[in-house]
């Protein structure tokens, strides 16, 4: 049985508590744990009070159930009961509310769009709208079908959005090949702006220009219905898990053989996994396999691995699962995620790293591709926040990397360190990167990439702007 502490994280002494703003977890009351909401789920108690029965529900009546003991949400054309929620809701009753009797689709996506509602409120669910406001309004769908070697077949061809440049696609086959081409007149388009999946009797094919997504999907033989607005997962296998400090892992999984991503650099994705029988999803950063990996255009078929440095948690809920799997298990992978615009590092000339704990990893590919494709780069220095030395992630790794590249500089801080720790002490402070942050001159393009807990990045990014940075000169990490 997993321990899973029921209060809040950080715990209230936690140096990671001070001063915390904006959106936060709220401390739930013992006994509401997401271990504890799982088990209510499965204890076969009537959560709707409808007795298994799904209605068709109106707008007036989801209008109607707006208090706490007697709350629907409407997300994506379904309505939940969420009253029994309530008090397990991490986020709190009182952000729950907002959503009360009404549709809560767009409030949902734009606070935690990843979050696996329709497995963890399963039970709540009530029915669906009788008007279902499943598709943004500006959605259009156009169904056609194909002709030629493909019996039966329908073709899917949806854009999300009206985008500025948007693409045609175009197919022809052989006797055992089916290409499908998209055309756009979009410049500079890589490798990572298309993902590509094939499943079954599916196709799908996932192209990103600027900021928009615009999807084609194909099916051979039957048509396809997919919820275009959540989040696609394919699953992977694990390959290797190495352990690279007393507590953190480089996990390898494989994606399937069909798949095409790339994860763009500064950007996370999220896991999945079936956690005593309710998905449970948390984001994580791909690394490279190592500092020392090239960031060069692949050669086709390529990427088929994605590394992550975890740190596993034992008393967590989700990490000491993703430990106990085996080698040849699955995991779900979905797209990736993340506001960091790599055009920011073009003509650069100092980039400044702060990182604290596991923040490291968004931090990995940064650093390669910046050293391997940004030629106006002088300097990049990362000021690496851990406790003890035995947390410090790859530190041998970057040690090297300083000693065989002198554009690369590296400094460790310790807050807990033995007495025989001769390097810098302390936590992240106006002092420390006063003196770290030196800028070649007051014109040169710098840009300082943050990421660590909470408390630790927005404590720096204030002192960051105390020191005269400007908004363009800092991206801090979140989700
Ligand atoms: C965009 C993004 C990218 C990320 N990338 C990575 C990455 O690359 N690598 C990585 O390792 N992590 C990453 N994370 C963090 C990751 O998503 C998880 O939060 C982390 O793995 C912890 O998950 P868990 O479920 O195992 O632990 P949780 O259950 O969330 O618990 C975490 C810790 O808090 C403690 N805790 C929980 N509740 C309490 C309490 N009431 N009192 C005291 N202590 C408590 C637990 O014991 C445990 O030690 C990322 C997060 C974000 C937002
Ligand atoms: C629609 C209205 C909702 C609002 C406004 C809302 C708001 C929030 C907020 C503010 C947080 C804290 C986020 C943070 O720490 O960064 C949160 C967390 C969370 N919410 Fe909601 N929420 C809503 C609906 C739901 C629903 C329907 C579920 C159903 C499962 C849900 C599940 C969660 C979970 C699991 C977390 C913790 C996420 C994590 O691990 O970081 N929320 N929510």
């Amino acid at each position: 049985m997993l321990n899973v502490p029921s209060q809040s994280f950080p715990g209230p002494s936690s140096q990671q508590r001070v001063a915390s703003g904006g959106r936060s977890k709220v401390p739930l009351k013992q006994g509401r744990s997401l271990m504890d909401w799982i088990r209510l789920t499965k204890s076969g108690k009537d959560l709707t009070g409808l007795k298994g029965r799904l209605i068709e529900v109106t707008e007036e009546e989801l209008k109607k159930h707006n208090k706490k003991d007697d709350c629907w949400i409407c997300i994506r054309g379904f309505v939940y009961n969420v009253s029994p929620y309530m008090e397990y809701h991490p986020g709190g009753e009182d952000e729950l509310m907002r959503a009360a009797g009404s549709d809560g689709t767009d409030l949902f996506d734009q606070v935690h769009r990843w979050v696996n509602y329709e497995s963890m409120l399963k039970e709540c669910l009530v029915g669906r709208m009788a008007m279902k406001p499943a598709f943004p309004k500006d959605y259009h769908e156009e169904k056609k079908v194909l002709n030629g070697m493909l019996p039966q077949s329908q073709v899917t061809d949806t854009l999300a959005k009206e985008g500025p440049s948007s693409p045609s696609y175009d197919w022809f086959q052989t006797d055992s090949l089916v290409t499908i081409v998209i055309y756009t007149k979009q410049k500079d388009i890589n490798l990572d702006s298309v993902i590509v999946d094939h499943r079954d009797d599916s196709f799908r094919a996932e192209t990103v220009i600027k900021d928009y997504s615009y999807l084609v999907h194909v099916a051979l033989s039957h048509e396809i219905q997919e919820d275009f607005s959540g989040l696609f997962y394919r699953k992977c296998q694990l390959v290797s898990k190495e352990d690279v400090t007393h507590d953190t892992k480089l996990f390898c999984l494989m994606l399937p053989p069909s798949t095409h991503l790339e994860v763009p650099v500064g950007q996370h994705v999220y896991l999945r996994l079936p956690i005593t029988g309710t998905e449970i999803v948390k984001p994580y950063t791909p690394v490279c396999d190592s500092l020392f990996s090239e960031f060069k255009e692949p050669v086709l078929p390529n990427n088929i691995y994605i590394y992550f440095l975890i740190k596993i948690y034992p008393a967590g809920f989700f990490t000491p699962e993703l430990d106990q799997l085996q080698i040849g298990d699955y995991v779900s992978v979905s797209n990736p995620e993340g506001n960091f615009i790599i055009s920011q590092l073009q003509e650069l000339e100092d980039l400044f790293l702060l990182a604290a704990g596991t923040g490291f990893t968004p931090m990995v590919k940064v650093l390669n591709y910046a050293l391997t494709n940004i030629p106006s780069l002088r300097k990049v220095k990362l000021m690496f926040f851990n406790k003890t030395e035995d947390d410090i992630i790859w530190r041998s790794q970057l040690e090297k990397l300083a000693f065989k590249d002198k554009r690369f500089e590296v400094e460790f801080v310790l807050s807990a360190p033995t007495s025989e720790w001769s390097g810098k002490q302390g936590y992240i402070s106006p002092a420390l990167l006063s003196e770290f942050l030196k800028r070649r001159s007051d014109t040169s393009k710098v840009l300082i990439c943050l990421c660590g807990p909470t408390p630790f990045t927005e404590q720096g990014m204030k002192m960051l702007h105390d020191l005269n940075f400007s908004k363009d000169e800092i991206h801090s990490f979140t989700a």
